[in-house]
């Protein structure tokens, strides 16, 4: 029986952790540092996704069997060549292949020597040259930090104004540190979500899943980290998965292998199906959250078996259910903007209900503490069925300072 930790405490952890429950082989999970929900499955440890040190330390003097890592910023530290480096197995990409999310440029740059279909795209440090190239590009454009941003280094201009301050930001007041732009062509049509196991050169798909950005129904207001996802995609035909299978995935793990930095884990690729075809918008390194939330509770095989034999270089097995699943997260009011912490939470504590941003007070009780604070999920044998079952699901959690969308899939069916 094995022990396992997963690095991480959000939405995306504790459902990865649930997933890890239900297998047969798993005898005990830590989680570091996780949250109040994932608490009713793991034991949590007072250390930060961060502490690398500490991490290795705790999975030595524990025998932990496997490490399963959640946030990109664990990964672009480098936690996966710590741990192995000290013989314990990790599942997750090592620093020099975790730059596929990190760092924009050199995503664009293996894409665009692998020809991988993506948007075209040139490369800046300069303000005024930066400037200078927006002036004689179409509007809207696309300004991207190369650098992690917390989800926030992306602009998508809609004026020569909004592009120019972008650049500022980026540029000449290094508002995310000091850094290049990638400035590229703007892309239309909708996005979605294939996560794929992936070892070297080896690519085994998990089940496609859409992300809603928009803080709002009908896909008004904010951007935001996302409020809810849906899997799978009526909307993807047989065709288009061959094709960001075959043109996309595939041959970007082995542009990884070839470029000399092969990734293990789960490569994440952020697509859009525009009217010249597929192509990629981002690659993540990790779990894609909240996606993750809505496709592993769809897994009906071992998890755990899955994680180790990507680890080891051998064939994962893996099996779906055929329902459609839908999830819907509850944010805390003015997210993604400014909001307060702390209120009261009742009828949260359900195996359906992931936790993104919750803790408890020192009463005992479960308090908000995030923007993304929930995520109901339930499924349902058609999308509206779903959708139907996880706003019932949401309505039995009591909150007042809590908002959420009601629309999450709705575009699959609503004519
Ligand atoms: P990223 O962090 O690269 O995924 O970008 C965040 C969001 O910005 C994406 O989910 C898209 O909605 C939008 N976006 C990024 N790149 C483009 C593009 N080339 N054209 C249109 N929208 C884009
Ligand atoms: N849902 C988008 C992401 O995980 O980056």
């Amino acid at each position: 029986m094995a022990k396992v930790l997963v690095v991480g405490g959000g939405g995306r952890e504790h459902a990865i952790v649930h997933a890890l429950s239900k297998s047969k082989k798993v005898e005990k999970i830590f989680a570091a540092p996780g949250n109040a929900g994932i608490q009713n499955l793991a034991e949590c440890l007072n250390i930060k996704d961060t502490e690398v040190d500490k991490i290795v330390d705790f999975a030595k003097a524990n025998q932990i069997d496997l490490v399963v890592v959640g946030p990109e910023a664990s990964l672009a530290l480098g936690i996966i060549d710590a741990l192995r480096a000290a013989g314990i197995k990790a599942f997750g990409p090592n620093k020099a292949a975790a730059q596929i999310e990190a760092s924009k440029n050199f995503a664009k740059d293996l894409m665009s020597k692998y020809n991988i279909p993506t948007a075209r795209y040139e490369v800046f440090t300069d303000y005024n040259e930066a400037l200078e190239y927006v002036k004689i590009s179409p509007i809207p454009t696309v300004i991207k930090y190369d650098g992690l941003a917390a989800g926030k280094g992306v602009v998508v201009a809609m004026t020569l104004e909004e592009a120019d301050n972008a650049l500022k930001d980026m540029l000449l007041d290094d508002k995310f540190g000091h850094g290049k732009v990638v400035i590229e062509e703007y892309l239309e049509g909708p996005e979605f979500s294939f996560m794929c196991f992936v070892n070297g050169e080896n690519v085994y798909p998990l089940e496609m899943a859409q992300d809603h950005k928009r803080a709002y129904d009908n896909d008004l207001g904010p951007n935001t980290g996302g409020m809810g996802a849906y899997s799978p995609l009526p909307f993807i035909t047989k065709e288009d998965y061959e094709y960001a299978l075959n043109e996309i995935m595939i041959p970007t793990a082995k542009a990884m292998v070839m470029d000399g930095c092969p990734f293990t884990g789960v490569l994440y690729g952020g697509l859009m199906k525009t009217k010249k075809g597929i192509k990629v918008i981002e690659f993540n390194a990790r779990f894609g959250d909240p996606e993750t939330e809505v496709v592993l509770p769809r897994l009906t095989s071992d998890i755990y078996d899955a994680f180790v034999a990507i680890c080891d270089g051998k064939e994962p097995v893996l099996t779906w259910d055929n329902k459609y699943t839908i999830g819907i997260v509850l944010a805390s009011k003015g997210y993604p903007g400014d909001y307060k912490k702390g209120y009261v939470i009742l009828g949260a504590d359900k195996e359906n209900i992931y936790h993104m941003g919750t803790k408890r007070n020192e009463k005992g009780e479960l308090v908000t503490n995030g923007g993304r604070v929930l995520f109901a999920v339930a499924s349902g044998d058609t999308l509206e069925d779903a959708n139907k079952k996880a706003n019932e699901l949401v309505e039995t959690i009591k909150c007042e300072n809590l908002f959420h969308r009601t629309d999450i899939g709705a575009k699959a069916y609503r004519k």
